[in-house]
């Protein structure tokens, strides 16, 4: 690749955990806004995409993000179901993500979803953290909203702390269990080996910004050869939903993780029985920090550069297929891509 065409993307981080854990709630946090009113029976029925610009993580992280001290444009969260029948979206969001965060609920500890999220990690070697969440409800709880957790944790009592402690201890334990060598995140001093626990609460957003830091400096870390991308290369992206949109028909929910889209583009799109070939109708983004499932008037857009989360109407979707590739063609031959899309189902 040009060294000169590339730039590094925003990593995508996948969110994974039990059902009512806290995963959207965590997310809700972080947006400011609340989706989660909006979930038919606080089932997240479908994946979302939510993208937060390294402006917005400093401000929510304040003295632990210092945007000087990063390159990386931010991150994009995929929000997964926790519900056990929902196994293929789960696995899905982990197959794409760079790096995930693994929920689990500190009164609840590790359950069945936590486990097969786990497994699904191990599986595509996705690097993780994991989010002890829920950390408001250990008994007599001091609130202090939106404090990094070494203030919080100080302003508790003894009794509190402690209790605190085992939780989290006892996650460090589980984590043992299934082969992973854990500690608290400030413990740990190699990412790659270690998986760090970061205390938080989804609902107080204590902890938060630990959250937030530890996952910049995680990516920026170990992942920016892995994030350079062509910036106007043909895009590359896997279909998360294929969804009717009323005014558009069958449009597909995109995960752009490579080069550009654009509303003139010809498409190669996995289909349930052969790669279809279509040429792009119009391209539909969530605003920023807008989550893409619950957005009902989207705004369209002439191009858009990964990472991203983005809408495609265009004709003759309906055989697409969720988890399939999406491939620009561009200026190449579409024999070509439809090869490469074809080797990828
Ligand atoms: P699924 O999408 O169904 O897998 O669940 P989820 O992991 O997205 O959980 P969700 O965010 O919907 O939260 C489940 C419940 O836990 C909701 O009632 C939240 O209000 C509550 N909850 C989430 N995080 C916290 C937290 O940090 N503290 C407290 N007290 N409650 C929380
Ligand atoms: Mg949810």
């Amino acid at each position: 690749r040009d060294p000169a065409s590339t730039s590094l993307r925003t990593p995508i981080v996948a969110v994974l955990g039990h059902v009512d854990h806290g995963k959207t709630s965590l997310l809700d946090k972080i947006r400011g806004s609340a989706v989660i009113e909006g979930e038919a029976g606080a089932i997240t029925q479908h994946i979302g995409a939510t993208a937060v610009p390294l402006d917005i993580i400093s401000t929510i992280a304040g003295d632990l993000v210092d945007p000087d001290d990063f390159d990386l444009p931010g991150l994009l969260f995929i929000d997964t179901p926790g519900h056990h029948s929902f196994t293929t979206l789960r696995s899905r969001g982990g197959a794409l993500a760079d790096i995930a965060i693994l929920v689990v609920d500190v009164n609840d500890g590790f359950q069945p979803q936590t486990l097969e999220a786990l497994d699904i990690l191990k599986r595509s070697e996705t690097p993780f953290i994991v989010a002890a969440n829920k950390i408001d409800t250990v008994p007599g709880w001091n609130e202090n909203e939106d404090s990094p957790i070494n203030d919080t944790y100080e302003s508790q009592s003894d009794r509190v702390r402690s209790r605190l402690d085992e939780q989290l201890y006892e996650i460090i334990g589980n984590l043992s269990d299934e082969g992973f060598s854990a500690d608290l995140y400030w413990r740990v001093q190699n990412f790659q080996r270690n998986v760090g626990v970061v205390p938080v609460s989804a609902m107080t957003g204590e902890g938060v910004p630990d959250l937030l830091a530890v996952m910049m400096g995680l990516s920026q870390r170990y992942m920016k050869e892995e994030m350079e991308i062509d910036v106007q290369g043909p895009g590359v992206g896997t279909v998360l939903e294929v969804k009717d949109e009323k005014g558009f028909g069958t449009t597909i929910d995109t995960v752009l993780y490579d080069g550009t889209i654009r509303a003139d583009d010809q498409l190669v799109v996995g289909g349930q029985n052969e790669p279809i070939v279509t040429d792009v109708r119009a391209l539909l983004q969530p605003r920023p920090l807008a989550e893409i499932r619950t957005e009902s008037r989207f705004e369209k857009v002439d191009e858009v550069g990964a990472a991203a989360g983005i809408k495609v109407a265009a004709p003759e979707l309906d055989e697409a297929m969720a988890g399939a590739p999406v491939r620009v063609v561009r200026n190449r031959d579409l024999n070509d891509v439809i090869q490469e899309v074809q080797a990828e189902l």
